[in-house]
């Protein structure tokens, strides 16, 4: 089954992305964290580091947008697919109260006519495959199924189902009897996301829905960047294999920012997740997270690296 890496704004981007396929090559697919495309029709320079293609145009990347209006989207998709893309994913799942409150994200699935206008026109134009990730609903599963009604109208390429509700936020347990009942009253190919943690998580989700098309991971993926890998039955993580990893990873934050500062912020927040391949009773992740600039973040992974024993699999310490 295809294996997909989630978009994680602030998280999964160009940087990620390309140091995790140089060391974890395997992945069948980038989603890129969402763009947000307005009414004046211009990326922003941010965007363009993000979308440009460059050294990245061996990684299988999808780029996301976040909008309500076809015309904004419908402008985004002619200029990624000028750019190569020949795939976009429309984001139906962001659960920011910025963003439902403007009707985007999981706030688009309260309005259902509209949402259906949308992909009408988006379809009837698009100058490339659309895929959308959505949650069931905003408040209560039970809307999905009229939602899924009005997917299934529409030529989406994969439809990538959280099984949770905008209000659920990224919390409680997926609910997962939904994704079946999705796949038994879809004619779409479909994609779990949700709380797969550990090879064994994703093998498990192999078998349980064999008629799924794919499965994504985030959080699962950003804690051990070796997780397809093992779920395909290849060798374990080594602590010398990670090290190389993460010190990539923070150089080329440090390249990427101008600036080892940012860097260092930037992997503090990827440790929140790190953390639980590790052996830690707490006093890890305490330090990471208090360490207050470059030197001490250094020397708490040093430490990290030689007193905490590594874990055979990660462990969801961002739910605890
Ligand atoms: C920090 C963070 C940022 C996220 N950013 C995005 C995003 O840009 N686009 C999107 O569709 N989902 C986003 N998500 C949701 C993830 O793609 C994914 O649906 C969610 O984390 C559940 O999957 P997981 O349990 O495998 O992490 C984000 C989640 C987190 C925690």
């Amino acid at each position: 089954m295809r294996l997909y890496v989630a978009p994680m704004e602030g998280v999964t981007g160009r940087v990620f992305r390309q140091v995790h396929h140089r060391h974890f090559p395997g992945a069948d697919r980038y989603y890129m964290p969402f763009l947000s495309p307005g009414q004046e029709h211009h990326f922003t320079r941010r965007d363009l580091r993000e979308i440009l293609p460059g050294e990245d145009r061996e990684i299988p990347v999808v780029p996301q947008l976040l909008t309500r209006r076809a015309e904004d989207f419908l402008w985004a998709a002619g200029e990624l697919a000028a750019m190569g893309y020949r795939q976009v994913d429309l984001n139906l799942g962001c659960p920011s109260g910025t963003v439902t409150a403007k009707g985007k994200g999981a706030g688009f699935l309260a309005r259902p006519e509209e949402l259906d206008a949308f992909l009408e026109e988006v379809f009837s134009k698009a100058p490339l495959a659309v895929s959308v990730k959505t949650r069931l609903g905003m408040k209560d599963p039970e809307e999905f199924p009229r939602l899924l009604e009005i997917f299934d109208k529409y030529p989406i390429v994969e439809l990538t189902i959280h099984p949770r509700v905008r209000t659920d936020f990224y919390k409680g347990a997926p609910r997962q009897t939904w994704f079946q009942w999705a796949l038994d009253h879809s004619g779409l190919p479909l994609c779990y996301n949700g709380d797969l943690v550990g090879a064994q998580a994703v093998r498990e989700a192999e078998a349980a829905w064999p008629a799924a098309s794919a499965l994504m991971v985030g959080r699962g993926i950003v804690a051990d960047p070796s997780l397809f890998r093992r779920a395909r039955g290849g060798p374990p993580l080594g602590r010398e294999e990670l090290r190389a990893y993460l010190d990539d990873l923070y150089e080329s934050y440090a390249g990427a920012f101008q600036s080892r500062r940012n860097a260092a912020i930037r992997m503090k927040e990827l440790w929140y997740y790190l953390i639980g391949l590790f052996e830690d009773d707490g006093k890890g992740a305490k330090g990471i997270r208090k360490a207050r600039d470059t030197g001490e973040y250094e020397a708490q992974v040093e430490r990290i690296f030689h007193t905490l024993p590594l874990r055979q699999e990660a462990r969801p310490v961002w739910n605890e």
